[in-house]
C-alpha cells in the first residue's frame, strides 16, 4: 500500500493567509528550515493504479495539480481517482469537494453525520449524484474499495466549528473519525484529529504499519502565546503533543512508523532545527510534508 500526503498542514495551511506567527513569517520568506505546506490530505493506492483520496480539503486542486499519479490517464475525461473517503466535515475536510465538480464519475464514502452536513448545503449537489455516489459508512464497519479495506473508526472530538455554538466555553462534543485502510496484510491509519488519547484510541492505533496522527498543536495553548487566536487545542479538538497526556508520551511506544499530520502554522515541529522537533524524532516520529510518499 502507498500513502501520498498531498496536504501535511491543519486548517488555513502554512502559511496561512492572515497570520504572521514566527512560522508564517519565515514561511512567506523562504527560509529554508521551514516547508511550506497545504491543508491536510492524503491519498491512498494498493495497486498503483486506483486511488482513494482521504479528506478533500480547499487546496485539492493545487495538491492534484502537483501529483502527476493523480492526473488523467487517457484521452477526453479521466481520474484515476475512485474515491473520496471524508472523516472530518470540518472546512478543512469537504471544500476541496466543489473542486471534483466536472461531471466525474467517483464515489464518496463517509460517515452518515458527514453525508447529512453534505445533504444539507445544496452547493454540493454540483456533485451530480447521479455520478457521484454518497455512500454511507457507519463508524465500525468496513467496505472494500480499489482493493483497500477501510474502516471508519470515531474519535473523540467536536462538531465542525461552522456548527458550534460560538458563546460556548467547552466544545460540544461530536463526532470526528479516523480510517483503518488494510491492504495485504498491511495497514495503515490516518488520524487528523483527536481530542483524548483514550484506552479505546490507543487500542485503535495498534498494529499499524503507519500511523498518520493529529500534530495540530504541540503545546495546548500555543496559539494562544504566539498571540494568534484564544483557543487551546483542548477547545479545538485536538490533544497536543507535548506533556503527560500529550501524544509523544501516550504513543511512543506503539509500533510502526508514527507521522505528525494535520500540523498547525504554529507547531514549532514545523522548524527543521527547533528543539520540538529533535523532541519528536528522538521519540520516533516522522514529520508530514507534503509529496511525502509512506510505501508499506
Ligand atoms: C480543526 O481541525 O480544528 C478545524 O479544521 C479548524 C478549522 O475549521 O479551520
Ligand atoms: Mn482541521
Ligand atoms: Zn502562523
Amino acid at each position: 500500500m502507498t500513502a501520498l500526503v498531498l496536504g501535511a498542514a491543519a486548517g488555513g495551511g502554512f502559511p496561512q493567509w492572515n497570520c504572521a506567527c514566527r512560522l508564517c513569517c519565515l514561511a512567506r520568506a523562504g527560509d529554508a528550515r521551514v516547508r511550506p505546506a497545504t491543508q491536510a490530505g492524503m491519498a491512498v493506492t494498493a495497486n498503483g493504479r486506483n486511488w482513494v483520496l482521504i479528506g478533500a480539503s480547499p487546496d485539492l486542486r493545487q495538491q492534484l495539480t502537483a501529483t502527476p499519479s493523480l492526473a488523467p490517464r487517457g484521452d477526453g475525461r479521466d481520474t484515476p481517482i475512485t474515491a473520496v473517503l471524508l472523516i472530518s466535515a470540518d472546512i478543512d475536510g469537504i471544500a476541496g469537494l466543489l473542486t471534483l465538480r466536472e461531471s466525474q464519475a467517483f464515489d464518496i464514502y463517509a460517515p452518515p453525520a458527514i453525508l447529512e452536513v453534505l445533504g444539507s448545503n445544496r452547493v454540493f449537489d454540483v456533485l451530480d449524484p447521479s455520478l457521484v455516489r454518497r455512500i454511507p459508512l457507519p463508524p465500525h464497519t468496513s467496505v472494500a474499495c480499489a482493493g483497500i479495506t477501510m474502516t471508519v473508526l470515531p474519535m473523540p472530538g467536536k462538531v465542525p466549528l461552522y456548527l458550534e455554538d460560538r458563546q460556548a466555553s467547552q466544545p460540544e462534543p461530536g463526532p470526528t473519525y479516523a480510517v483503518r485502510l488494510d491492504a495485504a496484510g498491511r495497514r495503515i491509519v490516518v488520524a487528523p484529529a483527536c481530542a483524548e488519547i483514550t484506552g479505546p484510541v490507543r487500542a485503535a492505533l495498534r498494529d499499524t504499519d503507519a500511523l498518520f496522527f493529529d500534530g495540530t498543536l504541540f503545546t495546548d495553548d500555543e496559539m494562544i502565546s504566539a498571540g494568534v487566536g484564544v483557543k487551546t487545542g483542548q477547545r479545538m479538538g485536538h490533544v497536543c503533543i507535548d506533556g503527560e497526556a500529550g501524544s509523544l508520551s501516550r504513543l511512543r511506544d506503539l509500533p510502526g512508523r508514527r507521522i505528525f499530520y494535520h500540523i498547525n502554522n504554529t507547531n514549532p515541529i514545523l522548524l527543521a532545527d527547533s528543539p520540538e522537533r529533535r523532541m519528536a524524532e528522538a521519540a520516533g516520529f516522522e514529520i508530514a510534508y507534503d509529496g511525502m510518499q509512506v510505501q508499506i
